[in-house]
């Protein structure tokens, strides 16, 4: 099966092709092909990611991004069939119609498409839903159901953050070589730390051969600002650009280097919900913390220096490790988890990659870890997840910012 994947939810635009087939009780896939479009730079003025110009951004980069998709993968795609001149013209004219009122930006995009008159031999098109920035999301979902009108592609709507989970089973290597996917020990745990969520997840058997679908229970999640969100927010304290969390791990870095990884800062952040006996987070506490610091050494000194950066910098990390670490050995504990699985853009990060795996060897776990360049948002998650998982509808999708693992 050959799934066109799409993700849109924050600030990258992206767009995949995997191919998939299930061989003696493993799921065995092969990239076709799959582009990041980064907005980064873009919002990194604001601060932040701007809801509105995240949606023009994306209604203007897939059309071309879709383009460069199919040419990167043609050799690997079977044959495409041809749409006939006058029904071509017919559905273009019909999709202009529909989608002009509500996403005006992504029919203006519909210039230079003599390139979607050959219908490639996609069998799903797979979407994220959400959650996500609404508008951002809108996009893509509606450029699914474009293409789905226009090639009569079935759509499969996505959890974004199951798309992190499977995203962590692929192998690193993105060449288009057949790989079995890495199969999962259950009971399982997943760890997702991303801009917008921190959750643990027990993942069981759903008792049949195949492990798709997922069976998922958030047992434990944070009750206000998520983890990437928290990296963010100190880096803005900070007057680092957005986004955060590479700024911060790389000034926490150079301050193990400085200090010869001792430990003996005059800076001491709180710990939030160490011991608070529950599975829950808490980050929003931890940036207030960091704002006073930074309050306090502005009225000392007049400014804050590289070197307090620094020592914030690893300080936050050291309390976010320490945390994350707690939690995520009282899930296993609690869980008896025989697996790990941890998804989302904050495991980019080096110093939790490898608390994480310490503690998984510890343990005797298996862990997964996605590869670095698909730890943050990228299409082919959303195209596996839409292939194992994804069940198809008829008529039209709504986007939901909210919409969580259930
Ligand atoms: O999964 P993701 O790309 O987008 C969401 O679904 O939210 O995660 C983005 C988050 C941002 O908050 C970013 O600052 C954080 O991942 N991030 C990092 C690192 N690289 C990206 N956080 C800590 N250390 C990093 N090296
Ligand atoms: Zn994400």
């Amino acid at each position: 099966m050959i799934t066109l994947g799409i993700e849109t939810s924050c600030d990258e635009t992206a767009l995949a092709i995997i191919e998939t087939k299930h061989t003696d009780g493993n799921v065995e896939y092969r990239v076709l092909g799959s582009l990041i479009h980064s907005q980064a730079a873009l919002h990194s003025p604001y601060g932040g990611v701007y809801p509105n110009l995240a949606k023009r951004e994306h209604a203007k980069n897939l059309m071309p991004l879709l383009k460069k998709l199919l040419e990167d993968s043609m050799v690997l795609l079977p044959s495409p069939k041809q749409t006939g001149e006058s029904n071509f013209t017919q559905k273009i004219s019909d999709i202009k119609n529909k989608y002009n009122e509500k996403n005006s930006d992504l029919v203006d995009s519909l210039v230079d498409i003599d390139f979607l008159k050959r219908i490639p031999a996609i069998d799903k098109i797979a979407v994220t839903e959400g959650p996500g920035l609404e508008p951002a999301l809108w996009v893509g979902i509606s450029f699914a159901q474009i293409l789905s009108e226009l090639w009569s592609i079935p759509v499969t709507p996505v959890n974004h953050m199951e798309g992190h989970i499977v995203g962590s089973l692929l192998d690193a290597e993105m060449d288009s070589q057949w790989k079995i996917l890495k199969p999962i020990d259950f009971p399982a745990l997943a760890l997702l730390i991303s801009g917008g969520h921190t959750e643990l997840v027990k993942i069981e058997s759903n008792g049949s051969t195949d492990a798709f679908p997922l069976k998922y229970k958030i047992i434990g999640q944070t009750k206000d600002d998520a983890v990437g969100e928290a990296f963010d927010k100190v880096a803005r304290l900070l007057d680092l650009p957005y986004p955060g969390g590479p700024q911060i791990s790389q000034l926490a870095n150079e301050a193990s280097v400085e200090n010869g990884g001792q430990s003996d800062r005059a800076i001491k952040l709180p710990r939030p919900m160490l011991n608070s006996n529950d599975l829950n987070f808490s980050f929003s506490g931890l940036k207030t913390a960091v704002l006073y610091a930074v309050r306090k050494e502005t009225e000392i000194s007049g400014t804050i220096s590289v070197d307090f950066k620094r020592q914030i910098a690893k300080e936050f990390e050291d309390s976010v490790n320490e945390v994350l670490c707690k939690k995520l050995r009282m899930a296993i504990e609690e869980t008896g988890a025989k697996a790990v699985i941890v998804g989302g853009g904050v495991i980019a990060n080096t110093r939790l990659r490898s608390s994480f795996t310490h503690l998984a060897n510890e343990y005797g776990l298996t862990l997964y870890l996605p590869s670095k360049h698909i730890s943050g948002d990228n299409a082919l998650m959303i195209a596996l997840a839409g292939a194992l998982n994804g069940k198809d509808i008829e008529g039209q999708l709504k986007a939901d910012g909210t919409k969580r693992l259930a």
